[in-house]
C-alpha cells in the first residue's frame, strides 16, 4: 500500500536551526504522528534518501543545504506514568520544548530537572548530547530512551546504560547516529531532593538574592538569571550554545600549563584528569568579540559563537577552525566542536 505523506519540497531551514544559518532541505516532513516513521520506512521512495532528524535545532550546525529527508520531530505530550517509593516517573515526547518540560515539572512540584532550565533544544535531543549544565548532566535524570529503529522497523527502549552516556555524548551521536529517532524520553525525578548549588555561579546568585535553603524553583530562576546575562537568545541572535566542548586533559598536561598560565582554570575528575575552560583558552587568544565575516564570538562567552547575519554554516566552520588552530598553537590543546555539523 502506497501511504502519501505531506511532504513539503524545497524547505528553507534558516528558522529551523537556532544558528539561524541560511541552508534548504530536498525535502521536509512534520512528524506528529509516530506512525509517520514506518509509513517513511516503508515507502520505497523516502526510505531510499538520507535522513536528517531535526528537534529544536539547537545542537546542529548546517554546514551546506540538506539534500534529502528532513524529519522534524514535532509529538507532543507530558504525563506522569509511575511513581515508587524513591522517584517519580516523568515520560515527554520528543518533540516538547526542553524547558517547557522543565518547567511543567516545577509546576507539579517534581524537582531534579532545575539546574538545566532555559536550555534551547527539544526533549528528544536532550540525550543525544548528554546536556548539561551548572553542576547536572540529564543522564542523572533519564530512566529509558525510546527509539523508533529505522533498520528494523520496531520500536526500541534503552536504558540508561545502553545509552552510553559520556560528557555532551551518547550512543546517538555514534552507533545509532543513522538508525535511530528519539519518540520520547522518561525521567526518574527523585523523591529525596537535594539541591545542587556546587557550581559557583549559582552559589553566588543564590547568595546576592540572600536564599540560604533554596527550593527548586528558585534554583531554576537563579540558572534562568545566569543564563540570560551570560549567553545570547538565539531568538535575538543565532547561536548553538557553546561551540566547543571543554577538553580533557591529563594531569600532567595540567601542571605543565598551569607552570606556564598560572590563571588557568581547570577542574579536577573523577578520573583524574582535568577539563579546561575552552572559553578561557579563547578568550586568551584574543578571539572574544572579534568577527570572521557573518561568524562571531559571543562579547561575554568566548565559547559561544554566534551568526552576525546572513552566516551560512561554512562561515561558521571557518570561525571555528580559525580559533582551534590559534588555541592548538598557543596551548598545544585540541579543540572538539559541540554541536552535530550536517
Ligand atoms: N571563561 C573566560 N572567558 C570566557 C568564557 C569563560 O575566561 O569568554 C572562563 C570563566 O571565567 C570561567 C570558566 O571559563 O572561569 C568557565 O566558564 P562558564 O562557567 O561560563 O562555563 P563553560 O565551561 O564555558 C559550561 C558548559 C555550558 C554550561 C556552563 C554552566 C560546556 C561545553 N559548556 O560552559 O553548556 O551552561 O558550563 O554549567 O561544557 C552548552 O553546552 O551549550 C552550554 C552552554
Amino acid at each position: 500500500m502506497h501511504t502519501i505523506l505531506p511532504i513539503a519540497h524545497q524547505v528553507a531551514l534558516n528558522d529551523k536551526n537556532t544558528f539561524g544559518v541560511v541552508a534548504n532541505a530536498a525535502a521536509y516532513l512534520k512528524v506528529t504522528d509516530i506512525a509517520l516513521l514506518q509509513a517513511v520506512r516503508l515507502d520505497p521512495l523516502w526510505s531510499a534518501m538520507p535522513r536528517l532528524v531535526l528537534g529544536g535545532g539547537s545542537n546542529i550546525l548546517l554546514t551546506r543545504d540538506f539534500a534529502g529527508l528532513v524529519l522534524h520531530m514535532q509529538n507532543g505530550g507530558i504525563e506522569v506514568v509511575g511513581e515508587d517509593a524513591t522517584a517519580v516517573h516523568v515520560r515527554a515526547a520528543a518533540g516538547e520544548s526542553w524547558h517547557g518540560l522543565v518547567l511543567w515539572t516545577l509546576a507539579q512540584g517534581y524537582a531534579g530537572l532545575e539546574n538545566l532550565s532555559l536550555i534551547p533544544g527539544s526533549v528528544g535531543a536532550a540525550p543525544i548530547q548528554n546536556i548539561g549544565a551548572y553542576g547536572v548532566e540529564v543522564r542523572e535524570l533519564i530512566n529509558e530512551v525510546r527509539m523508533f529503529d529505522f533498520s528494523t522497523g520496531e520500536m526500541t527502549t534503552l536504558d540508561n546504560v545502553a545509552c552510553e552516556f559520556a560528557y555532551r555524548d551518547s550512543v546517538f551521536k555514534h552507533r545509532l547516529r543513522d538508525q535511530a529517532v528519539i519518540v520520547d524520553v522518561t525521567f526518574s525525578l527523585p523523591k529525596a531532593w537535594l539541591a545542587n548549588t556546587r557550581y559557583a555561579d549559582v552559589a553566588q546568585e543564590l547568595a546576592a538574592r540572600a536564599i540560604t535553603q533554596p527550593s527548586a524553583r528558585q534554583i531554576s530562576d537563579a540558572v534562568i538569571a545566569i543564563r540570560s546575562r551570560k549567553l545570547p537568545d538565539p531568538a535575538v541572535i543565532g547561536n548553538a550554545g557553546s561551540f566547543f566542548k571543554n577538553p580533557l586533559v591529563d594531569a600532567a598536561q595540567r601542571d605543565d600549563l598551569l607552570g606556564k598560565f598560572p590563571q588557568l582554570v581547570s577542574y579536577v575528575q573523577p578520573d583524574g584528569r582535568y577539563k579546561l575552560a575552552a572559553g578561557w583558552l579563547i578568550d586568551q587568544c584574543g578571539w572574544k568579540g572579534k568577527s570572521l565575516g557573518a561568524a562571531g564570538v559571543y562579547e561575554k562567552q568566548a565559547l559561544v559563537l554566534v551568526n552576525r547575519g546572513g552566516a551560512h554554516g561554512a562561515d561558521i566552520v571557518a570561525l571555528a577552525q580559525a580559533i582551534s588552530a590559534d588555541v592548538s598553537g598557543r596551548f598545544g590543546v585540541a579543540l572538539e566542536a559541540e554541536p552535530v555539523f550536517i
